[in-house]
């Protein structure tokens, strides 16, 4: 193609960019590539844009298809969008990411169909926009997210060891020694009733907060490491429910199953755990519910746990500053593998729902 057809494509080009040309522009800036193709693919018009970027190739890109430049797979994609337009007469959005000089480039393309007076399409306008940048900082973005949610999922294995291992010491260490001071309280007891009665009331005293503190120190056990969840996942639930009923008694409890030999993996099963303990605890902080259901059905592809409380509610749009609770619950599913919904409004109660994947359930004959 001869340089002054070149230039006169440029000029008619500047001057379309300038009016509209009557051509439809969804939105194309000047710094968008524009070029227009005839309905074999082939370019009849490529703006001043490309003419720069392209230098000395703008002679080949100009009055070729796309199958023949680019070429190759994009060029494949590109003609078939085009081919798309003409058979369906409708805009057409995609991506195509081609190697340019150093990096990978991606360019958002809009095609839109041009027709006559006669309604009959003649040609096809492209308009692009290189999204090169942004796809970069959108896969950086994905990139620092997957690597805080590794963060977090690690801490989280950390800490659970770590209150596994606090919840033995304080079990094997204190627990030992708590019983074995309320052994020489009894025998106290016996050997000095008879002949110093005024030692009694005291003894009895030191007895029953011995007692509390015994039951103070297997009660942090359970939360640190709920030695029910060595029962299985099922008693970890009852023992949660059993303890929100103690630290909640005006509130009515059930819990509703199916499944009843349902089994999960430790990791997940610690990992519900928490979720249903930081739920509950929300209900006693915030709800204020008479009612609460904490439901498991097991089927055929997942599990589903459902707790549902008739309190307060709240906006699940509001921002609560220094509360992680609930984002503990959600990075919890999400560490999972499994999916978490959140209904809630103002006087409407709350409910929470975990699909729970069924790769994660052992079967019996797994153990
Ligand atoms: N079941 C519920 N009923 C009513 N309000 C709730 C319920 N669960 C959560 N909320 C509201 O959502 C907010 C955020 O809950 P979240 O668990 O994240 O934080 P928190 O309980 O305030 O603090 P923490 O970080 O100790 O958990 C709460 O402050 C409360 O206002
Ligand atoms: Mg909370």
């Amino acid at each position: 193609m001869h340089r002054s057809r070149l230039r006169s494509t440029l000029e008619s080009g500047a001057r379309l960019e300038k009016t509209g040309g009557g051509i439809p522009h969804p939105g194309g800036k000047l710094s968008d590539i524009i070029c227009r193709h005839e309905l074999d693919g082939r370019r009849n018009y490529i703006n001043p844009k490309i003419i720069r970027m392209a230098g000395s190739m703008a002679l080949v890109i100009m009055n070729s298809t796309p199958l023949e430049y680019p070429g190759g797979e994009e060029g494949r994609l590109y003609q078939d969008k085009i081919d798309e337009v003409i058979a369906t007469g409708q805009r057409v959005e995609f991506e195509l990411t081609w190697n340019s000089y150093e990096s990978p480039a991606c360019t958002l393309i809009n095609l839109v169909p041009e027709r006559d007076s006669h309604g009959r399409i003649v040609s096809v306008l492209a308009i692009g926009r290189d999204i090169t940048l942004l796809k970069r900082f959108r896969q950086d973005l994905e990139r620092s997210r997957t690597q805080l949610r590794e963060l977090v999922a690690h801490r989280e294995r950390t800490r659970e060891a770590e209150r596994k291992h606090i919840a033995r010491e304080v079990h094997d260490e204190l627990g030992q020694q708590l019983t074995a001071l309320n052994m020489e309280i009894q025998s106290m007891r016996i050997r000095y009733e008879k002949c110093t009665p005024q030692l009694q009331a005291q003894l009895d005293r030191i007895h029953t907060q011995l007692h509390h503190t015994i039951a103070y120190a297997r009660n942090l056990v359970s939360r640190l490491r709920p030695s029910a969840l060595d029962m299985g996942f099922i008693a970890a639930l009852e023992w949660l429910v059993e303890d929100f009923k103690q630290r909640n008694p005006g509130c009515e409890c059930r819990l509703i199953l199916d499944g009843s030999d349902l089994c999960l993996t430790e990791e997940v099963a610690i990992a519900v755990f928490r979720i249903v303990q930081e739920s509950l605890t929300n209900i006693i902080k915030h709800a204020h519910a008479t009612q609460v259901h904490l439901m498991l059905h097991e089927l055929e592809t997942h599990v589903l746990l459902g707790i549902r409380d008739n309190g307060s509610g709240f906006d699940t749009k509001g921002h609560y500053k220094e509360s992680f609770g609930l984002v503990g619950i959600k990075e919890r599913a999400i560490m999972i593998g499994g999916e978490l919904q959140l209904f809630s409004a103002p006087g409407r109660g709350t409910y929470i729902e975990l699909h729970i994947p069924g790769t994660h359930i052992e079967t019996k004959e797994d153990e």
